[in-house]
């Protein structure tokens, strides 16, 4: 069969062989055993609900066994045999460009080349899901090449409900992932309604189909660490010779060196794994590895005397770093932390003085002893910081949960109002203020062809437009302008590209609907195809998450997520493709609502009045939230786009004096 044929058949006609488990895959790790018997027989109960009769006695058997293996119900046995990769769209079975598109960025979001346990459906993170079984991928393909264009797929956690007639101006494909009735929301409940198979974790570009591998997060942590620097130097100063000290070669937290190389400094990381230092540097993500202290010292002092850009991977315990550049007078100017702290007591930290082997049989045998060591080390990793920061360090805390766990330990890391952290998130200091507040945020593109000679006609393309832009923008902007010029200019020398041929760059309203318009118009005259326009969801209006991307909001309302819903809704009726909303994703299941939007742009005079309407809001509801918020950036961002659109019309906030309030007779 072909690889249509394939697609179209959905569930085979006949039961197909079961499949052997693939010896080199990435495995997801065993999940908890949280369900009880009767829960158990309700989960194999759910997962037959997809196949004929005549095969449930011999899938049963089969799904009990996946259940006692892995902790869930993947249906290994149904994953196609053909090779799964965002292949160009014309290659897709589909009655209608929309449906090719999305089916495209399914196929990329699960390529082994992109996914981190593509047999388990995982996108990245660890359990970020495209679906929850091979099912309902199967189901999901074959809808998308059934549907029509006045049609609407409607996808419950990675479960296609079915089609819906809509019509043209409709999204094709509306997608929840792991929405819950608020009181159901604990990390525990993810493991049991997961097992069951009703609801999955979408993380942010799992479950919304826009992953676009290790690019998106090293641009991000390249503007972090750029607009970090620009924190600390003096004007005019740049970051040669200058230190960014922090930790981990993960997943996400590998983009350091590499982000660090970019922003021109010297950047140490230290990776107690040495599996994964040495990954990184075979990747070429980092460029020296380094196991001994005394050689670092070395190295380091080395590179601050010639001024050296240079990334060092530390093999060991970043505390250790961090005490040995104290006691050898090395100044760091900028330091965080990248190690999975949202992860405390399964290996996400790991505490000084035991080596990475002990410390793994540890979590396996004595998990209180564990516990105990991380908890001390956290206190004397927040020790020495302060030590740092006292001698002029600018720390923040990366978006890992490095404060909150440090102070749960007991670390010294809480400000003087007993409420607040010594110092700052990334967002409340670098992206909330310079970035999400006047709209600039990842807007990223997927060119269809699989071309790369597209992929640099539309860097080209975006360069050129921003430059126009830049001109005319105001004093405000121009620097994040200037860094978005630069990245783009570079891009493609960056080698970022995995998969599909994609790129991301960080543009505010006016430039993400500009290169749209560009792009729509090149692939009218035929000189392009066609291109998906999407972003992540850790953005200006899609996120709302009190420890991350709203952590910069003060007027209490950072625990609330209308602005992700009405983020959705809205773009849903201007034109969007497909959007999605998800619970979890970054920092945990019940701690942030986030949502996203694909757009197929064909070149047609439809797909220019929508990414005029989309964008313009995707974008602008978040600086208008983040502005009533009483935030300065975002009050000038959404006043100059009012002044610039005659029907937009938003709430201003009024400023308070603070004696009005200070004198107040409240007890
Ligand atoms: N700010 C952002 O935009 C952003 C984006 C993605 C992820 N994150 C957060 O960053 C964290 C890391 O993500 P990841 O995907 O890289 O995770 P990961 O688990 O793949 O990598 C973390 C690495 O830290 C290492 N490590 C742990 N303790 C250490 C120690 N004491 N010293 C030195 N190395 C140590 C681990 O061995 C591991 O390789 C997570 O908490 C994640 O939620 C933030």
């Amino acid at each position: 069969m072909t690889f249509q044929q394939q697609i179209k058949q959905g569930i085979p006609a006949t039961l197909p062989a079961a499949k052997p488990y693939p010896k080199d895959a990435n495995r997801a790790p065993k999940r908890k055993d949280v369900l009880s018997l009767a829960e158990k027989q309700l989960a194999i109960r759910n997962a037959l609900r997809y196949f004929p009769t005549q095969w449930h006695a011999e899938l049963a058997a089969e799904f009990a066994q996946e259940l006692n293996d892995f902790g869930r119900i993947y249906m290994y046995r149904f994953k196609p045999d053909y090779a799964i990769k965002a292949r160009p769209i014309s290659e897709y079975p589909a009655k209608c460009q929309q449906a090719a598109a999305i089916m495209l960025m399914i196929d990329n979001n699960l390529d082994p080349a992109v996914a981190q346990h593509p047999e388990e459906l995982i996108t990245y993170g660890g359990n970020g899901a495209v679906f929850q079984n091979w099912a309902q991928y199967r189901l999901t393909m074959q809808y998308l090449s059934e549907m029509d264009a006045d049609q609407t797929l409607h996808m419950y956690s990675g479960h296609p409900m079915g089609l819906f007639p809509s019509s043209p101006e409709a999204p094709r494909v509306v997608v929840t992932n792991g929405m819950m009735i608020p009181n159901y929301s604990k990390p525990d409940d993810w493991e049991r309604f997961n097992a069951l198979g009703v609801t999955q974790y979408g993380q942010m570009t799992a479950g919304s189909y826009m992953y676009i591998g290790p690019q998106g997060i090293v641009h991000g942590t390249t503007i972090t660490v750029m607009n970090a620097f620009r924190k600390v130097l003096a004007k005019g100063d740049t970051p040669k010779g200058k230190i960014f000290l922090t930790a981990g070669l993960g997943g996400m937290s590998g983009a350091q060196p590499k982000a660090g190389n970019i922003a021109n400094c010297i950047t140490v990381c230290a990776e107690v794994n040495a599996k994964a230092a040495i990954k990184r540097h075979q990747q070429g993500w980092v460029d020296e590895l380094i196991d001994s202290l005394p050689a670092l010292i070395a190295r380091v002092k080395q590179a601050q005397a010639q001024q050296e850009v240079v990334s060092i991977a530390y093999i060991g315990n970043v505390v250790e770093v961090w005490e040995a550049f104290d006691e050898h007078d090395i100044f760091v100017h900028l330091g965080s932390d990248q190690t999975s702290l949202h992860n405390p007591w399964s290996g996400g930290y790991y505490p000084v003085g035991v080596s990475y082997d002990e410390a793994n049989r540890l979590i396996r045998e004595q998990p209180e002893l564990f516990k105990a060591k991380v908890q001390d080390t956290l206190k004397r990793h927040a020790a020495i910081v302060n030590k740092h920061t006292a001698k002029g360090t600018y720390f923040f805390d990366y978006g890992n949960a490095f404060l909150l766990e440090a102070s749960r330990a007991g670390g010294d890391v809480m400000a003087n109002n007993g409420i607040d952290f010594k110092y700052p998130s990334y967002v409340q200091d670098i992206l909330g203020p310079m970035c999400f507040d006047y709209g600039f945020g990842p807007f990223r593109w997927v060119c269809t062809s699989g071309d790369p000679a597209d992929l640099d006609k539309t860097d080209a393309m975006a360069a050129q437009v921003l430059q126009r832009i830049m001109a005319e923008a105001p004093e405000e902007i121009q620097q994040q302008m200037q860094d978005n010029i630069s990245w783009i200019l570079e891009a493609k020398q960056n080698k970022l590209v995995v998969g599909s041929q994609a790129r991301i760059l960080y543009a505010d309203a006016q430039g993400r609907a500009e290169i749209a318009l560009a792009f729509n118009d090149a692939i009218a005259r035929g000189e392009i195809g066609p291109v998906v326009l999407g972003r992540d969801h850790h953005d200006v209006s899609g996120t709302d998450s009190p420890y991350r991307e709203t952590s910069n909001i003060y007027d209490g309302s950072r625990f609330t997520a209308d602005m992700a819903i009405h983020n959705v809704i809205g773009d849903s009726f201007r034109g969007a493709t497909w959007v999605s909303i998800h619970n979890g994703g970054g920092v945990g299941w019940g701690e942030v609502i986030n949502g996203g939007f694909g757009m197929l742009l064909d070149g047609s005079a439809d797909a220019e009045r929508r990414l005029r309407s989309m964008l313009f809001f995707d974008v602008n509801n978040g600086i208008a939230r983040r502005s009533w918020a009483r935030n300065s950036e975002a009050n000038f961002a959404i006043q100059r786009e009012m002044a610039r659109t005659p029907k937009l019309k938003v709430t201003l906030a009024h400023q308070v004096a603070d004696d009005i309030i200070a004198q107040l007779p409240l007890a």
